[in-house]
């Protein structure tokens, strides 16, 4: 289990106070009243209706529960006539308590933070963390509330002109009030560590791939390194790919006239155990190559890195939390285009570990980095497990859409691993079956295998015929694939992620590590 005491030294437990970013975050015994507005949290069993805080606004709540304009369900938000001494009033439905969780948490805190954005006001207090205190646990309470505002208090603004960005303005504070020990105000800390990385990540993604190429992500690797000593880099470019013979990756890259990478940053957090690897999808551009895709589906390719930002993001947090562990961010950099250099369909590679692969499809391109990355780290770091997050197929986003990745693998304790520290963080992950039956499925007629299936009509169980794929790259190490094609980049707005870049896996991946370090 994660230890406080260890990850947090250097920063004092008893400060109250903490500035994260745009948004002041405070904790308070009672209500403050010098916020713009107050949100009283109100469960579905509660029959007072907020007559302890004032009975006018209970009998305008009632009033309003009457002609349905407001109920306890949760996520309803009431902005009431009565007003006190805030700018605003509000009740939210905090539906039943024995549905109540720590994901609800970030959802209803997320919930007002967009609520006071549209009203808007610039800071609010609330008395719902202290209202679910009992029988949670405090600590992932502090973590959920400070990713709840902060995911929530995100926006990307910097293209739009200074008057438009003035009207999307995010929060400047937050007072929360909070009768319980200090481990809530730990919890925060930990959760700020957690989401400054994820809305980094989303930054990256967002980010278009005229600004975010494989050279941009190689400075901010860099840019991690020189911020931790627990962190080095080492950067494999065009040459020592070749001379390595990641020819799968190299061929990827063909058509493009940024330079192929492979980056490997390697965290030091423990004085033993063998290393976790992490590794990442990062094709900066994914026009699906000769393969071309059509409108509708080429726009938002470039999220196709956001594997390895959230990888570069996991080791920054390991770094900031000193995680005890050792861990590589393994990030395959390469840019799927068209050009008269451009690898064919029907073109035959040979990956870092010799086998040969038919390129089916160009636009099956993420495996292709992926499988190299995977055995290259095998070989040379000898990983106890390796865990790859991938954009890796339109398949997942049909069968899962937005709220959970796709996970597959063959260990299943690590699979169980996974499962709980997306339950527990938010940043869910749903298994996918890895029959035996599939496992040919991606075999080749004149190479050792295809980029694509080879069985069937071609497309069946797509996500699940993909990590075939890459399995194939692994020899001895404990593995998982998490295919977040759907969860990393939304269409619509949720509670406390809104539409654009989620920074998904670092949540993830970040809950998985402390909660699996060392035991020194
Ligand atoms: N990057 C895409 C997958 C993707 C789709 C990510 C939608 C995010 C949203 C990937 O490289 C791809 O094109 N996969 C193909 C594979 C197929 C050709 C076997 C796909 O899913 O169509
Ligand atoms: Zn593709
Ligand atoms: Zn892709």
């Amino acid at each position: 289990m994660l230890n406080l005491k260890d990850i947090l030294n250097g920063i004092s437990s008893e400060s109250k106070k903490m500035e994260w970013g745009n948004m002041k975050i405070t904790i308070a015994k009672e209500l403050d009243k010098t916020q713009d507005v107050l949100f009283l949290g109100l469960f579905e069993e509660d029959k007072d209706n907020g007559k302890s805080f004032s009975k006018e606004l209970a009998e305008e709540v009632e009033e309003a529960m009457t002609r349905k304009a407001f109920s306890r369900k949760f996520g309803d938000i009431y902005g009431a006539k009565f007003s006190h001494s805030y700018k605003k009033v509000a009740v939210v439905g905090l539906g039943e308590k024995k549905d109540f969780s720590v994901e609800k948490v970030r959802q209803a805190l997320g919930k007002m933070v967009t609520t006071t954005k549209g009203w808007s006001f610039s800071s609010f207090c609330t008395n719902v963390v202290e209202k679910v205190k009992t029988g949670a646990d405090a600590e992932l309470l502090g973590r959920a509330a400070a990713e709840g505002l902060l995911l929530a208090n995100y926006n990307f603004n910097k293209y739009l002109a200074k008057d438009k960005q003035e009207k999307k303005k995010p929060l400047s504070m937050v007072s929360l009030q909070w009768n319980g020990g200090n481990d809530f105000s730990e919890g925060l800390k930990v959760g700020r560590v957690v989401v400054e990385a994820t809305n980094w990540v989303r930054d990256l993604v967002n980010e278009p791939a005229n600004v975010v190429n494989s050279e941009y992500m190689e400075k901010m690797a860099k840019q991690v390194a020189s911020q931790y000593g627990s962190v080095k880099l080492k950067v494999l470019n065009k040459a020592e790919l070749e001379k390595e013979g990641m020819g799968s990756l190299l061929g990827v890259n063909a058509g493009s006239q940024n330079p192929p990478k492979l980056l490997v940053l390697e965290y030091t957090g423990s004085k033993k155990g063998k290393y976790t690897a992490f590794l990442g999808k990062g094709i900066t551009f994914d026009s699906g190559g000769y393969n071309l895709k059509p409108t509708k589906y080429i726009e938002d390719m470039k999220t196709d890195m956001a594997g390895a930002a959230a990888v570069m993001a996991a080791v920054k947090v390991a770094a900031e939390l000193k995680i005890k562990k050792n861990l590589l961010g393994v990030m395959p950099l390469c840019e799927n285009m068209v050009d008269a250099t451009a690898q064919h369909p029907g073109d035959i590679v040979r990956a870092y570990n010799g086998k040969t692969i038919e390129i089916g499809n160009t636009d099956a391109e993420g495996r292709l980095v992926l499988c190299d990355a995977l055995a290259y780290t095998e070989a040379k770091y000898a990983p106890e497990v390796m865990i790859d997050l991938a954009t890796l197929t339109g398949a997942c986003v049909v069968a899962l859409g937005y709220y959970a990745a796709g996970v597959m693998g063959t260990d299943t304790e690590l699979l169980g691993k996974l499962k709980d520290a997306g339950e527990v963080s938010g940043d869910r992950v749903w298994e996918l079956p890895f029959f035996e039956e599939y496992q040919d499925w991606m075999d080749g007629s004149i190479s050792d295998l295809n980029n694509i299936s080879t069985k069937g009509k071609g497309y069946e169980a797509g996500s699940i015929t993909a990590g075939v794929f890459l399995a194939k790259f692994v020899e001895k190490a404990k593995w998982a694939h998490v295919d977040i094609a759907g969860s990393a980049y939304w269409m619509v707005d949720g509670a406390y992620l809104s539409k654009g870049a989620t920074g998904s896996g670092v949540r993830l991946l970040s809950y998985y590590l402390m909660g699996n370090q060392e035991k020194e």
